[in-house]
């Protein structure tokens, strides 16, 4: 039950690509409320509390004014988690979920350990009446083992007063355009029991968020929408690619196809862009795991309907390696392609299962000297994706006898000069309008240009003698 005391002090345990946007838009929309964004990551604290907001951990547009607004004002960052959970009326979690990686739902059930641990120093350290919000994505039912924690520690406890409130309230923001969305969401969704805690977080977004917007559920409800708006989006990315291929092959064009499905509002004209395979740190997890609870409770032909959603992905990442490999005749030894965007999607410096990852390597494994470019993306990170540093030869001769390397180039003309093939893998803007008849005197010939995200305008390409190859284009060129 809720005391009568308002809320003024907001934790949040996570200070990732959720907590530390989130939280900064709250601050901003809440100048009454005292927020605290916590992790046990020093390092990333540090960047977030750096006078310089260019070196902030998380790239969103429009982050970094906000920060520079609230920081040290009525938002922190801090590494002291015990302090601030003993000082908080409301705790958001939003530390990740992994797919766990040994055990039982090994490769597809979340791993709840950070979850789980966060609950446990919730229990201890808080006081009073404390409200537990689940921000991350969580497998359904999750809540109730919150609860279970939470609610063993009071035997060990030092106070009486201690009670809490587990509500479910997922993020839906995208990344790259996380500050909008934030600010003007779809809909906000609270999933709970207790109705007092249900409204005392409604408020806090009446502050920004139309009443009509915020839908209250139960707690499954909630967790259940989460996992399911994700796995609905993946889809439908994976039924327009599915589609591409089919364009590719049979003479149309997924572009018109998009256009001509998308205009029927039944199916709704947005994401409907057909790409290299969804990336990012929630479609492929979630599935997996809606995947693995369908066969938990009994479901296989659920669960297989679930899983085509991630073969298909993975398929698609595969047949455009294998497309590059083919239309350079079989071969990428001795060649150079310069790969352009790292980042799962636009305006974000996330590469998590960005498929730029497995098609990097793909290419490696080919034989090819790769020069990426991306703007957001650092060198190091790159080398964390790709197992492989800068610049290092693998020559690998007891397996395929292959040489490979690849390296990082700021500067995207100077990436392409002599190289045989420039792939767009991420729709960064800047992308859009480079100088091909430039481009075309600096690249080796025959040239090719693949365009996995359907960024270019082919007329920018005439009179140039570059081969070009589109997603779903299936017009004879
Ligand atoms: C996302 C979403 O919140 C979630 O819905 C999805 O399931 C997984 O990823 P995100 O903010 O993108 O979370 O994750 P990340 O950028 O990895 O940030 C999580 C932060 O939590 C990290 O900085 C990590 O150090 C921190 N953390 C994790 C803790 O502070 N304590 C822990 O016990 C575990
Ligand atoms: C997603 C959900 O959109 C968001 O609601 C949830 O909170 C977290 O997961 P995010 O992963 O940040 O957000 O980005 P999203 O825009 O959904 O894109 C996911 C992947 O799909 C990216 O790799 C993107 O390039 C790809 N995509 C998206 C397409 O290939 N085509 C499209 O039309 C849209």
């Amino acid at each position: 039950m809720m005391t009568n005391k308002s809320i003024k002090n907001i934790c949040c345990i996570g200070a990732g690509y959720v907590g530390g946007p989130t939280m900064a838009v709250f601050a901003d929309k809440c100048p009454d409320m005292n927020i605290t964004v916590v992790d046990k990551d020093k390092e990333r604290i540090k960047k977030w509390n750096d006078q310089d907001t260019g070196n902030l951990p998380v790239f969103e547009p429009g982050l970094e004014e906000i920060i520079k607004k609230v920081r040290d004002k009525n938002l922190h960052f801090s590494n002291e988690i015990e302090k601030t959970i003993e000082n908080s009326d409301i705790i958001f979690l939003c530390v990740n979920t992994p797919v766990k990686d040994k055990g039982f739902g090994a490769g597809q059930a979340s791993d709840l350990k950070f979850i789980e641990s966060c609950a446990r120093q919730v229990a201890k350290h808080s006081k009073n009446h404390t409200i537990v919000i689940e921000k991350s994505t969580l497998p359904v039912r999750t809540a109730a083992t919150i609860r279970t924690i939470l609610n063993s520690s009071q035997g060990d406890n030092i106070s009486d007063s201690k009670t809490f409130s587990v509500l479910s309230n997922p993020e839906f923001l995208a990344e790259g355009t996380a500050i909008n969305d934030l600010k003007n969401p779809d809909r906000v969704l609270i999933g709970g029991e207790d109705q007092e805690s249900i409204e005392a977080l409604a408020k806090i977004y009446q502050n920004w968020v139309p009443e009509e917007k915020i839908i209250r559920t139960n707690l499954w409800s909630s967790e259940l929408s989460k996992l399911t708006a994700n796995a609905f989006l993946a889809q439908r990315i994976t039924s327009i690619n599915s589609i591409a291929a089919f364009c590719e092959n049979s003479g149309g064009d997924i572009e018109e196809v998009a256009n001509a499905i998308g205009s029927d509002k039944r199916i709704g004209s947005k994401f409907l862009n057909a790409g290299p395979g969804f990336g990012g740190s929630c479609f492929k997890k979630d599935i997996s795991n809606l995947v693995y609870l369908s066969e938990y409770f009994g479901l296989p032909e659920v669960a297989e309907y679930w899983n085509s959603i991630i073969k298909l992905n993975n398929w698609q990442k595969l047949r455009i390696s294998k497309l590059i490999v083919q239309k350079l005749f079989g071969t990428l030894r001795g060649k150079s392609i310069a790969i352009l965007g790292f980042a799962f999607k636009a305006n974000t410096n996330d590469t998590r299962e960005s498929p730029a990852i497995d098609i990097c390597k793909n290419l490696l494994v080919e034989g090819a000297n790769l020069i990426i470019h991306d703007p957001k993306v650092s060198e190091e990170q790159m080398t964390k994706n790709l197992g492989m540093k800068a610049n290092y030869i693998c020559n690998n001769q007891d397996s395929n006898d292959y040489e490979s390397t690849w390296s990082k180039n700021e500067n995207i003309y100077s990436s392409l000069s002599g190289v045989d093939a420039v792939v767009i893998l991420t729709e960064w803007d800047i992308y859009k309008n480079l100088d091909w008849k430039k481009i075309s005197k600096l690249m080796r010939k025959p040239a090719w240009i693949f365009d996995t995200r359907g960024l270019l305008d082919i007329t920018k390409l005439n009179n140039t003698d570059l081969n070009f190859w589109k997603i779903g284009d299936g017009l004879e060129k």
